[in-house]
């Protein structure tokens, strides 16, 4: 498909200019065109462009070659793909967007980087809202718009997903199926950035993380080759992709498991502020006694306005003719002020829950963890965050006006040895996030969220945000509730995440970088992201 595309821009790019020309002919003969497509595709950037790539900069190397897919300011494609970020904080202006269509382009621009010695930057659904992670000022923002394989095989068991979609999209692809994924809970979230990060997803308790269900990745390595990575091809590079995000290569191409889904049962359950003790009982007992692997809940704690709180939370199960399942008891005996649960398909819950967030406004999520082997250990955790966080709202509505605060909010996601067995028997061979349930007990996994109007804002709120997550931290220490995991889809810039895998997997994950990238292009070049030290 892709690589019918392929050849002819090459031969174009070669063709333009007396520079292209000069170096195509002393370069032998590019691969005949009739190659099948599955060999085209797994092409590395031709030699060739190589050595025409050994430009000035990143964007006049890519203009030079691959004019057709760079674009720069002013041009309606750079001024679109400059813009297609979830967050604000994430705005900044690149040189040129680079809009690759096939893993030979992708190939091309990491060599581009590497030759000139040019920063870049990795865009997949933009949903990273850390200045810097996705975007870079001067240099080539790589955007994933256009590797669009979405395929189901011809058992209908594997779907191949490239990195433009979100996961709305995915959803959509698969519900006349009557199929599903493990992918995000929110329909905008990007497909590649979550699943190289881990995936908290519905279907935890079942499958593990939504990395636990990817059966293949088909990957651009530093050098510019196309590698694949599976439980038995490159196993180690297949492990660390999961849970090590961008330190290893561009991900064009994921495979992933599908399971059937017709319709779920799911909602958001509100109830007002009165109740917050039999809440945060009913996050408690779930979190130390649900045996019910058709369940997942994200309870969270609002601040609706400076001096009132209210609490919700996100139900799922999955089954199309079980309401009300006796796992959620404790929260559904609370007076709910709203109800959104029902029957639904997968895609359709997914668009509700799109609407729980604010595009285009500012953005901060931050993470933590406590952990707990019964359930008074996990009511203290979810207590002690809860109140320290609380209590340094003052300073924040002091800071930031609360008329220009759209979103402030804490929630906690259980990760019990039901996931974890999920995981286990998803993907024997382990994923790289180190979560430790047999003997930790159950995680909490907990989230600040602030969203808010205004970039002026900006600085004001991460210091609040990082002094106020010292606090929670300090505090949970100091009740010996506290966990070093912080998950990266909902960390802060300011945050340590491989240290939280442990100390083996941290080790393990700086082996397989430097294996598959000795000059560390993807951590020095790609600066963007949670990147694996020295
Ligand atoms: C509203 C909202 C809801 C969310 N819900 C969930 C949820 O339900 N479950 C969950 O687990 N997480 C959730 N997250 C977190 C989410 O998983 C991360 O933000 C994730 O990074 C989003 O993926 P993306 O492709 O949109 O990210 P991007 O910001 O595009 O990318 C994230 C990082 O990955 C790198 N990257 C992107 N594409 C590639 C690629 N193809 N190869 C290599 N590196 C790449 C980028 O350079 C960047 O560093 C949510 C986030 C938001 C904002
Ligand atoms: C891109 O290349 C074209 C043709 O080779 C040239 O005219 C144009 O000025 C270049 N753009 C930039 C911004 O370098
Ligand atoms: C590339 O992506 C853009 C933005 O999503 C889309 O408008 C365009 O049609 C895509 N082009 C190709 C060749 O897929
Ligand atoms: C909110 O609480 C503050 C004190 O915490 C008080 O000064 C203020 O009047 C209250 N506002 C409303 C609308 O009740
Ligand atoms: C505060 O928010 C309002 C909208 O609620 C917006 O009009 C205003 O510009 C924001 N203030 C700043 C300083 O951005």
């Amino acid at each position: 498909m892709f690589g019918s595309n392929l050849l002819p821009s090459v031969l174009t790019a070669l063709a333009l200019g007396g520079a292209s020309a000069h170096a195509a002919a002393a370069s032998p003969p590019p691969p005949p065109a009739r190659a099948a497509p599955a060999a085209c595709h797994k092409e590395a950037c031709p030699a060739a462009m190589v050595r025409l790539l050994a430009k000035a900069s990143g964007c006049e190397a890519l203009n030079a070659t691959i004019p057709e897919k760079t674009f720069f300011p002013g041009s309606a494609v750079y001024e679109f793909e400059n813009q297609n970020f979830w967050s604000n904080t994430e705005l900044k202006k690149p040189a040129c967007v680079f809009r690759p269509i096939n893993p030979t382009d992708v190939s091309c621009g990491v060599l581009a980087g590497q030759k000139t010695q040019s920063p870049f930057a990795v865009r997949g659904g933009g949903h990273m809202g850390i200045p810097g992670a996705n975007n870079i000022d001067n240099g080539v923002l790589m955007v994933m718009s256009n590797l669009t394989t979405l395929e189901l095989n011809a058992d209908k068991s594997e779907l191949s997903v490239g990195p433009a979609y979100r996961w709305g999209d995915v959803y959509s692809f698969l519900e006349p199926h009557s199929l599903a994924v493990a992918g995000g809970r929110l329909s905008p979230v990007g497909v590649p950035g979550l699943l190289l990060a881990g995936g908290v997803n519905f279907h935890g308790n079942q499958h593990g993380w939504a990395a636990d269900n990817v059966l293949e990745y088909e990957v651009v390595l530093a050098d510019g080759s196309v590698a694949k990575a599976t439980a038995t091809e490159n196993p180690d590079l297949f492990w660390a992709l999961k849970g090590g995000s961008s330190n290893f290569g561009i991900v064009t191409q994921f495979k992933l498991r599908t399971f059937a889904s017709t319709k779920v049962w799911a909602g958001t359950y509100t109830v007002s502020g009165e109740h917050l003790d039999e809440f945060f009982e009913a996050i408690a007992h779930f979190a130390a006694t649900n045996t019910d692997a058709k369940s997942h809940l994200v309870p969270m704690t609002v601040a609706a306005s400076p001096n009132t709180t209210v609490a919700s939370v996100i139900l799922f199960y999955d089954s199309d003719t079980v309401s009300n399942p006796e796992c959620f008891k404790k929260f559904l005996a609370i007076p709910s002020v709203s109800n959104t649960c029902d029957f639904k398909t997968l895609s359709a819950f997914a668009v509700e829950n799109g609407g729980l967030v604010v595009d285009h406004i500012n953005d901060l999520f931050i993470a933590g963890t406590t952990v707990g082997k019964d359930q008074a250990s996990l009511l203290k955790g979810v207590q002690i965050t809860n109140d320290v966080f609380f209590a340094a709202l003052p300073e924040l509505y002091a800071a930031v006006p609360p008329a220009n605060l759209s979103l402030v909010s804490i929630d906690w996601q259980p990760i019990t040895s039901l996931w974890t067995a999920g995981s286990a028997k998803s993907n024997p061979g382990g994923n790289a996030l180190g979560v430790d349930t047999a003997s930790k007990g159950a995680y909490l996994a907990w989230a600040e969220v602030v969203e808010w109007i205004g970039s002026e804002y900006d600085d004001a709120v991460f210091a609040w945000a990082e002094k106020t997550t010292d606090a929670i931290n300090a505090a949970t220490k100091a009740a010996g509730l506290y966990d070093a995991f912080n998950y990266m889809g909902d960390a802060a810039g300011f945050q340590e995440i491989y240290q939280g895998y442990g100390a083996a997997n941290e080790a393990r994950l700086r082996e397989v970088s430097r294996k598959y990238d000795p000059e560390r292009v993807f951590q020095k070049l790609l600066p963007g992201g949670f990147k694996i030290g020295n």
